[in-house]
């Protein structure tokens, strides 16, 4: 089988598809065969070393944190899913999922929504998991509240839309004029263009704010907070983190997000995606051995929705 490996930090090209052999899937583990990878800037940011300290696994690396594709061997003491099914799953940092096959744990495994192709499917779990654990863990999101999404454009933003439209939120979504119908067909209820008009500036209050991009403080969103609002961004830098130990004496309560792999917040998005609440928009497709084209365009910042690898 193929997969994408690289032996060093460094640059897109560090990567190259090589030829390994199919794993065998260990205790409480199911072998995938995998159909599509979504990418996502984790992956480019354990590639080039800035996540090293966080990020376990040894060289030679594989990326990948998610996948979508189609049991084909279950190991000892795996029963919950049987071979033929279409299954999707969001992998740890230590990744993997740039790969004709994978074993994987059967508790990150979900059962993919009938008629949902595997492109779609498999860039849904990373985005949609850290946009529905920021908005209901942190931002205990409820039917009827006013909720900004800043990045409404990328992965996390579109499925924050739609997630917090699903849950009764009214959303407002940032993004620049190039993308302002794209984010409008997420079901954004107004959208605003940061190339335009400064949404920290806005004059209405809000109970979340989740800055999906990390381009913004929590200071300078403090003043469109509401009083006992939250805001919470996707990159908890330090800065962030401290402001976070400081919740019990503060109104307004700052969360850095991460996102955490696993079956049973995937199955809740795997029936929103039935449901079609949620529906990806995926910007291009790349092939296994185009890993570091994909990368490249990732590491633009400017990708619209998602990317994904097919195999
Ligand atoms: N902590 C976690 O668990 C976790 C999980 C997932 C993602 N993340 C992080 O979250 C961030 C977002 O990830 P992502 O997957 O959504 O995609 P992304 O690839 O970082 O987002 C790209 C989008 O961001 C928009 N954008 C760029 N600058 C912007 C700005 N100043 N204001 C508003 N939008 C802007 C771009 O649109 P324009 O070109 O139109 O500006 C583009 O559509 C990344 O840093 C990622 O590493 C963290």
């Amino acid at each position: 089988m193929k997969k994408i490996t690289y032996k060093t930090y460094g640059p897109a090209e560090v990567m190259e598809i090589t030829e390994a052999s199919i794993p065998e899937p260990g205790s409480g583990e199911v072998l995938v065969k995998v159909m599509a990878a979504g990418i996502n800037p984790v992956d480019y940011k354990v590639r080039n070393g800035s996540l090293k300290y966080i990020a376990p696994g040894k060289f030679p690396r594989t990326p990948g944190g998610e996948f979508a594709g189609v049991v084909e061997k279950n190991g000892d003491n795996s029963k919950k899913f049987s071979k033929g099914e279409k299954v999707f799953a969001m992998l740890n940092m230590a990744g993997g999922g740039y790969s004709e096959y994978l074993s994987v744990k059967e508790d990150l495994l979900s059962r993919m929504p009938e008629k949902w192709d595997f492109a779609d499917a498999a860039v849904v779990p990373l985005a949609g998991l850290t946009a529905l654990q920021a908005l209901r863990d942190k931002g205990k999101i409820s039917r009827g509240m006013k909720v900004l999404i800043n990045g409404g454009s990328g992965g996390v933003g579109m499925f924050g839309i739609q997630i917090a439209r699903a849950l009764g939120a009214e959303v407002t979504a940032v993004c620049s004029g190039k993308n302002v119908d794209l984010v409008k067909g997420f079901g954004a209820d107004r959208v605003i263009d940061y190339q335009k008009e400064d949404f920290t500036r806005l004059p209405v209050q809000f109970d979340i704010v989740l800055d999906a991009v990390a381009k913004s403080s929590p200071a300078q969103c403090s003043r469109i907070i509401k009083p006992r609002g939250t805001y919470i961004t996707t990159v908890p830098a330090p800065g962030v983190m401290i402001r976070q130990l400081t919740n019990p004496i503060r109104s307004r309560k700052t969360f850095g997000i991460l996102c955490k792999p696993g079956g049973e917040d995937l199955d809740n998005l795997a029936n929103l995606m039935q449901e079609s609440k949620i529906k990806p928009f995926i910007e291009k497709k790349y092939t296994l051995g185009q890993a570091v084209q994909a990368h490249q365009h990732i590491e633009t910042g400017r990708v619209r929705g998602k990317l994904a690898l097919t195999m």
